[in-house]
């Protein structure tokens, strides 16, 4: 198998797998009981709070699990026009992962001001329509770090400066850019920043939510009083350790990684241009994450090369694993005008830290033989584009 769908999932990590089994052997206290067996499992909690803090570079404290990024997302956007009662107004931008693009949507149903600030080819944030778009009444802007499907990385320092002049809050979804590129939470400047353990080789289904001590929020699941009142409902405890480990393990492997995975989608960048003709590169040609490449192939349905590469035990995407099963154009891709036919033939590679460069010469000898092949019976000529 060749698995070039690191945005989608990534692999549990070997560390991460053991510490979780080590976990589950002994370890089934309720972390709210206060005998020995419950206060053991709350301490491996805050443990594994500690180095998702370190990873994300920030205060212990600041750092509260949630089921999700996807939940996340919610809590901090929901959290926050909650607790501002008086500020009516959310903006965010038209590239969103859908977490935080549909909580959008659900706010606009009742009846807040949303604006969605463009992007421009590149599908970097347009920062004079920002200006435009926050006003004093605007409670949160909500601005992804690292886009999912094209990479491109947004200079959230600027959007925090621009939200402040106006008052507003600053959301950032980091669960992309999260152990690819270096960044401590602090020093960006913003008040919440989500991150999820299954982009990191950790479990699914844990995420954390980063909040600037201070920030007014309120929660949006009710019951008990785990995570400090924020996240009612008794914790993923398997989840969280794994997160915890898969955090632990980040910097132990980040230059390495980095270096090394830099170099691997440089080739494989590379060998597709060189080897296969008529491709149109989707993102950033410089402010993105390196691993994630995303390119049209002209005249093609991504479905088809998505499927054909999968015959021969290659994993790719099409846009964004969370849009699958829609038929609609990536609204990422249509938000960096690209045209729908161009949309449409996109395939989205992502690599990480399991990748080698035999997956890299295995697809670069694979995919130029299926486009080839399915040109040749495709009823559009790739000349036409
Ligand atoms: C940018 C972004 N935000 C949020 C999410 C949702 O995270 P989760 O799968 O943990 O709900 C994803 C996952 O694809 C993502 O890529």
């Amino acid at each position: 198998m060749v698995y070039l769908d690191n945005n989608a999932t990534t692999p549990l990590d070997p560390a991460v797998i053991e510490k979780m089994a080590w976990f589950m052997g002994g370890h089934f206290g309720n972390p709210s009981s206060l005998y020995p067996i419950g206060r053991e499992v709350k301490n491996l909690i805050n443990e594994a709070r500690a180095h998702v803090a370190a990873a994300v570079g920030a205060a212990k404290a600041s750092i509260y699990f949630t089921g999700s990024g996807t939940e996340s997302d919610n809590q901090a956007i929901l959290g926050v026009i909650d607790a501002l009662p008086d500020k009516r107004e959310f903006v965010t931008t038209t590239i969103e992962h859908p977490a935080v693009s549909q909580t959008a949507a659900y706010l606009e149903g009742k009846g807040y001001k949303v604006t969605y600030v463009p992007v421009d080819a590149t599908g970097t944030i347009d920062l004079d329509a920002l200006r435009s778009a926050v006003t004093p009444q605007t409670a949160l802007v909500s601005v992804m770090h690292a886009n999912n499907e094209i990479g491109t990385i947004q200079p959230i320092e600027d959007v925090v400066r621009i939200a402040r002049e106006q008052g507003a809050l600053v959301h950032t979804d980091a669960v992309q850019s999260f152990g690819k590129i270096p960044f401590r939470a602090d020093d960006l400047g913003v008040d919440l920043l989500t991150v999820s353990a299954h982009k990191i080789y950790g479990p699914k289904g844990a995420g954390a939510l980063y909040v600037r001590k201070g920030t007014p929020l309120r929660p949006f699941i009710h019951g008990g009083h785990q995570e400090r009142g924020l996240r009612a409902g008794t914790e993923n405890t398997i989840g969280i350790i794994g997160f915890g480990e898969a955090a632990r393990i980040l910097p132990l492997h980040f230059e390495a990684d980095s270096a090394r995975l830099r170099r691997l989608a440089g080739r494989l960048k590379d060998g597709l241009e060189a080897g296969v003709p008529k491709i149109h590169f989707n993102g950033h040609p410089v402010n993105r994450i390196p691993t994630t490449l995303s390119y049209a192939f002209l005249g093609l349905e991504s479905e088809a090369i998505l499927l054909s590469l999968a015959a021969q035990g290659i994993y790719v995407s099409t846009g964004s694993a969370c849009s699958e099963e829609s038929e609609d154009v990536s609204p990422v891709l249509r938000a960096i005008g690209l045209r729908p036919e161009f949309a449409r033939s996109t395939v989205r590679m992502s690599l990480g830290r399991f990748n080698t460069d035999d997956d890299v010469t295995e697809i670069l000898r694979v995919l130029p033989e299926v486009v080839d092949k399915l040109r040749k019976i495709s009823p559009w000529d790739p000349e036409e584009f």
